[in-house]
């Protein structure tokens, strides 16, 4: 396999095309693959743009439990369909797709027979159980995409399809009113979207973040208020304006969530939809004083990625995005984990 150094035009020969890997944990590298043809209800997706999430890291560190390398990363996926395999008749070619984590259900096993098909136990997987979207060219469940609307362009819809789905379902599902007072914790890819998606939901809305350097920007998104949770005490900040109804804890640190909990109102809510590989500590009495309440959410269905998309356009939502070249995708995934995002950035393969 060849490995073109960064910054390299991808020429790909005839029925090849250019993928990132995972070779080994930590090792992303660029190779040439033949052009599969897409089996039976798959779609092959010509790739427009794929945002990088941080998920992403549990493939590239090969934590994801059962994960087999090589395994291209992505499920912030946008493209155009070019081939379509037996039995696909809802999708067209030429048609605008995207494509997100959970990107096709089993639809045997008990949650999705009472149709909860996010909680699938055997789901394809984009990026984990099936390659995904750093790459020119991808293979997906027709079941597993979503239509994307001719008002957002690829680079923006893409982050919608993980960061935005996840943000947008935990908050609406939440059994919040108008005017209640919802927490952002972690101003990034998520939680950037979860503050403009909070407050377009008509939720007084406050972000809180790490230092003073992203105030500014969490203002402009919608916060009305922000907190430095380096500087001030959040839980104490937040009991002052009455106690937050729910907290959306984005962030990357299990121990940073735990604490927010004297943060909330009267069974108020932690909504855990970060993924922090270090445990969430949490004491008894603050629990059960105000009857909180701590729970997951897990990204969404591919409709519910169309109502994500939809709301955005109602809303004018947009995600804050850099592009960067599907090759540089090491260097552009570094730069991620060392929290320099502003706030997402997307990789873009060269026509
Ligand atoms: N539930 C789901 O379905 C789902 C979907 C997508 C992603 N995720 C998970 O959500 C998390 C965020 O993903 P992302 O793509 O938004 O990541 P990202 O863009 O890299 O942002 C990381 C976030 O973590 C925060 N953070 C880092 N260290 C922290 C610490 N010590 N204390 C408090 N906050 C800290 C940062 O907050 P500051 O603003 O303070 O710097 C930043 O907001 C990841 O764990 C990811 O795996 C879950
Ligand atoms: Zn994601
Ligand atoms: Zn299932």
């Amino acid at each position: 396999m060849s490995s073109p150094s960064q910054g390299t035009v991808l020429k790909p020969k005839t029925g090849t095309y250019w993928a990132v890997e995972v070779s080994a944990p930590g090792q992303l590298r660029v190779v040439e693959r033949q052009v599969p043809e897409p089996g039976a209800g798959q779609v092959r997706i010509r790739v427009e743009a794929c945002g990088i999430c941080h998920t992403d890291a549990y493939t590239v560190t090969g934590f994801y439990p059962g994960l087999i390398l090589p395994r291209v990363p992505g499920h912030e996926v946008v493209g155009r369909i070019e081939g379509l395999g037996p039995g696909v008749s809802r999708w067209k070619i030429g048609q605008r797709v995207g494509v997100g984590l959970i990107a096709g259900e089993d639809g045997v096993c008990e949650p999705c027979r009472r149709g909860d098909a996010v909680n699938c136990q055997n789901p394809v997987v984009s990026g984990v159980t099936a390659d995904g979207g750093y790459a020119e060219v991808m293979i997906a469940e027709a079941r597993g995409i979503a239509s994307i609307p001719d008002e957002l362009s690829s680079t923006e819809a893409a982050p919608l399809l993980c960061a935005g789905i996840t943000t947008y379902n935990a908050l609406r599902n939440a059994g919040l009113r108008g005017g209640d007072l919802v927490a952002v914790q972690g101003i990034g890819g998520l939680g950037h979207l979860g503050v403009q998606f909070s407050r377009h939901m008509g939720f007084r809305t406050v972000a809180i973040g790490r230092g003073r350097e992203k105030e500014k920007l969490a203002k402009d998104l919608g916060a009305h208020v922000y907190i430095d949770a380096a500087a001030e005490d959040a839980t104490a900040v937040l009991q002052g304006m009455g106690g937050a109804r729910a907290i959306l804890a984005t962030g990357t640190s299990g121990d940073a969530m735990g604490k927010l909990v004297p943060g909330l109102a009267a069974r108020g809510k932690l909504i855990v939809v970060g993924a922090p590989t270090d445990q969430i500590q949490l004491s008894a009495l603050p629990l059960l004083f105000g009857g909180h309440s701590i729970y997951g959410a897990l990204t969404g269905t591919p409709i519910e990625a169309e109502d994500t998309l939809a709301f955005s356009v109602q809303e004018n939502i947009h995600p804050m995005v850099e592009t960067l070249p599907l090759e540089q995708a090491a260097e552009a995934y570094a730069r991620m984990m060392e929290g320099k995002a502003r706030f997402r950035i997307v990789l873009v393969p060269k026509d």
